[in-house]
């Protein structure tokens, strides 16, 4: 009987633990599910909208900037939990960019990239005629970047192709020599060995190198470019030093197992032969 009451007792006081214990779990996937886009008082009214009022949200719906987390308000500013109040100046509501201000509403984030934009004679001509950010990524539907987006049928546009072309032959061969050293480092990683060093080191050549488009200064990316290879060539040459130590460690080991078999082997031999002695 006793017995039964202390446990009474013990079930009233788990209830007790457990029930706001249960509440907060609930409560923070509700929590975390408030910043997921459906959330979003922007994305939740402007999906019913017409024309050029509805049509950013399914733009951006799939683009880098939705799969990284970046939404309407990340760069138009505003409440995006107050429906009443989302476009108030008040809260920060920035409005439409004009053409001319674009580049420093995309550089806010991509720093390096404006940067470089801004010296160059597009970044200059800005306003006058020069493209700006989303004249060569476009708004809403921004994808990864990469070197087809120098085309003839966006670069013609202003002016001959002729220069577009010669960055981007200069930059195609770098790109090509980026991609083989990131599969050797993948394939070291693979093989888990510590790749750290390797991987940084390219992190920063790839991102001088990305961003060093922007310029569109010929004479700069082709001598950058040298650099960068330099810097490149450095890292193939550790990546093969690595490759090779792995080799012969793995060579070594492979002696050591024959050997260790070979040992045994004779042990055995020798106990079978002698053993009776
Ligand atoms: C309750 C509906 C509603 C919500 C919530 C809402 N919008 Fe709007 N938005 C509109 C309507 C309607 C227009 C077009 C008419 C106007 O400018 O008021 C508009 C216009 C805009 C424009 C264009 C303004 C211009 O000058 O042409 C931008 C940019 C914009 N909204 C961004 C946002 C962002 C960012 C949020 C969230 C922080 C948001 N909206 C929340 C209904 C909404
Ligand atoms: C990466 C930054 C970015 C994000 C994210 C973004 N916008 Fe925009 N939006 C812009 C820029 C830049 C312009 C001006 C474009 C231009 O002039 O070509 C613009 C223009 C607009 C306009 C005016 C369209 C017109 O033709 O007048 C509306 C409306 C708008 N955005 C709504 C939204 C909504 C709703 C979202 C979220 C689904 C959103 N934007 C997300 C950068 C962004
Ligand atoms: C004339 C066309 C053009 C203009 C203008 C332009 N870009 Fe680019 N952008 C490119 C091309 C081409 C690449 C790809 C370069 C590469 O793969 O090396 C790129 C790459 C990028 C990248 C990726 C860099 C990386 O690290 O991988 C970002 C971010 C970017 N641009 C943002 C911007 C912003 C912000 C602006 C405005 C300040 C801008 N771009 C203006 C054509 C342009
Ligand atoms: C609030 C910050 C923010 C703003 C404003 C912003 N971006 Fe981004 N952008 C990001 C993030 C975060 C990523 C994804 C991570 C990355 O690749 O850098 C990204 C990715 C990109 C990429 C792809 C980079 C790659 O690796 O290939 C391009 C191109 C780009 N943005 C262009 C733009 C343009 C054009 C605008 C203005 C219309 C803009 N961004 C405004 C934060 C921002
Ligand atoms: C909206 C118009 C416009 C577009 C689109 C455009 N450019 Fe330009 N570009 C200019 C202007 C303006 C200049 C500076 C003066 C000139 O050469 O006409 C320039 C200059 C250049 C230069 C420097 C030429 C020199 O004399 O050193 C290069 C290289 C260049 N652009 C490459 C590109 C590439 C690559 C693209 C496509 C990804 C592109 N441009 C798209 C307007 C544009």
């Amino acid at each position: 009987m006793r017995g039964l009451i202390l446990s009474i007792k013990m079930i009233r006081r788990l209830v007790i633990v457990l029930i706001p214990a249960l509440a907060v779990m609930l409560f923070i996937p509700a929590f975390s599910a408030a910043a997921g886009s459906d959330e979003i008082v922007c994305i939740q009214c402007h999906s019913k909208l017409q024309g050029k009022y509805g049509e950013p949200v399914t733009l951006w719906q799939g683009s880098i900037h939705q799969e990284n987390g970046i939404a309407c308000n990340s760069c138009h500013g505003g409440d995006p939990r107050d429906a009443a109040n989302a476009m108030s100046p008040a809260r920060g509501f920035l409005g439409v960019p004009k053409e001319k201000d674009i580049p420093a509403f995309c550089g806010r984030c991509h720093v390096g990239v404006l940067k470089d934009y801004l010296s160059s004679l597009h970044g200059k001509a800005a306003g006058t005629g020069g493209p700006t950010c989303v004249t060569c990524h476009g708004n809403h539907k921004v994808v990864k970047a990469s070197l087809d987006l120098i085309n003839e049928k966006n670069c013609s546009r202003c002016h001959d192709f002729k220069q577009a072309e010669i960055i981007k032959m200069a930059m195609a061969s770098t790109e090509s020599r980026i991609l083989i050293i990131d599969a050797g480092i993948n394939g070291l990683k693979q093989k888990g060995i510590d790749t750290d060093r390797l991987e940084k080191g390219l992190f920063s050549v790839r991102n001088s190198f990305h961003s060093l488009f922007h310029t569109v200064d010929i004479t700069r990316v082709e001598m950058e470019t040298t650099r960068i290879q330099a810097e490149l060539q450095k890292l193939d040459d550790l990546l093969k030093i690595m490759d090779d130590q792995q080799r012969q460690r793995k060579l070594i080991g492979a002696f050591a197992v024959a050997g260790a078999l070979l040992s045994a082997l004779l042990a055995y031999l020798l106990r079978k032969t002698y053993g009776r002695f």
